[in-house]
């Protein structure tokens, strides 16, 4: 085994962060009612967050339904809960030290499905230590969310986290794939299963109100290059919301922006209409014989 502190600063900040996701992603999910609105939620959860001592990592995620991930209010938006699959996921960084935590709220009356999700994370943790394959990992989300007569979304993965990054490698996929990549004893992931009534697969919709930065460049319109100043002082390379944006003209800004290359945008990813999606997703540190959960009270 190679040698790694896990009493090192970036772990504290790794578990400083977890704590204050674990705490915020429980009280979020309390506020999920019929009639509440998604903006509301999502503003709550944030500020929070920054209360707590840690920043936003991403925007709260708010999928509904078939919606499995990269929903989140958009700045005037007035859409409330009503009967729905409710998938919270929210990220915090301290330092750019990150943790990533998703939960499902069902007002839907299809508890076995969100049950479905939880059981398959917990299934993964029971097999994760320094050495395991991640399609190992895979097998057993496959196994258990097929044990519930649900399939997994397959084209969704957990991810390592990197210092001020979201999404690094190794990707652990939701099933048996053949795959000899091995985690190692201080690798930062999130493990995150996804369990849906649907085919299995999400597709990319219309709608977008995530963006991060993707190269740097200029740009000549005020609007936009305010909000680029914003982005890499503020952001830095983790994705954020037009509503977290100062400037006014917001949507123009984006648009020159992207157009630019310079920032990507996150397009909402969902089954088909008429479907639910689940989702459980804990960030952990991997230790020589299991793992540290991050955002575990
Ligand atoms: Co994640």
């Amino acid at each position: 085994m190679t040698d790694v502190d896990l009493d090192a600063e970036e772990y504290e900040k790794n578990r400083e962060a977890g704590e204050i996701l674990a705490q915020v992603r429980n009280e979020a999910a309390d506020r999920v009612e019929v009639g509440v609105s998604h903006l509301e939620v999502a503003e709550w959860a944030e500020d929070r967050i920054r209360e707590l001592g840690g920043e936003p990592a991403f925007p709260v995620n708010i999928s509904i339904d078939e919606e499995a991930a990269h929903a989140t209010p958009g700045v005037d938006d007035a859409t409330t809960f009503g009967e729905d699959m409710v998938n919270l996921d929210i990220g915090v960084h301290v330092d750019g030290w990150l943790a990533d935590t998703a939960v499902t709220v069902d007002l839907s009356g299809n508890a076995e499905l969100a049950e479905a999700s939880e059981a398959a994370l917990n299934a993964a943790l029971d097999v994760v230590e320094a050495g395991v394959e991640t399609g190992e990992i895979g097998a057993v989300i496959e196994e258990t969310i097929d044990g519930y007569g649900f399939n997994p979304v397959v084209n969704l993965t957990g991810h390592g986290l990197g210092h001020w990054q979201q999404h690094t490698p190794p990707n652990i996929p939701n099933r048996a794939v053949d795959q000899s990549i091995e985690l190692e004893v201080g690798d930062v992931v999130a493990i995150e299963p996804f369990a849906t009534d649907g085919g299995g697969k999400v597709r990319e919709g219309s709608e977008e109100e995530i963006f991060a930065l993707e190269s740097e460049g200029s740009v000549r319109n005020r609007a936009a290059r305010q909000a680029l100043n914003q982005v890499t002082e503020e952001f830095k390379t983790l994705p954020f919301a037009t509503r977290w944006l100062d400037v006014r003209r917001a949507e123009m800004a984006l648009r020159r922006l992207k157009q630019g290359d310079i920032l990507h945008g996150y397009p909402v990813l969902k089954e088909e209409a008429g479907c639910l999606v689940s989702q459980k997703e804990h960030t952990i540190i991997v230790t020589e014989n299991g793992c540290q959960v991050t955002t575990r009270l």
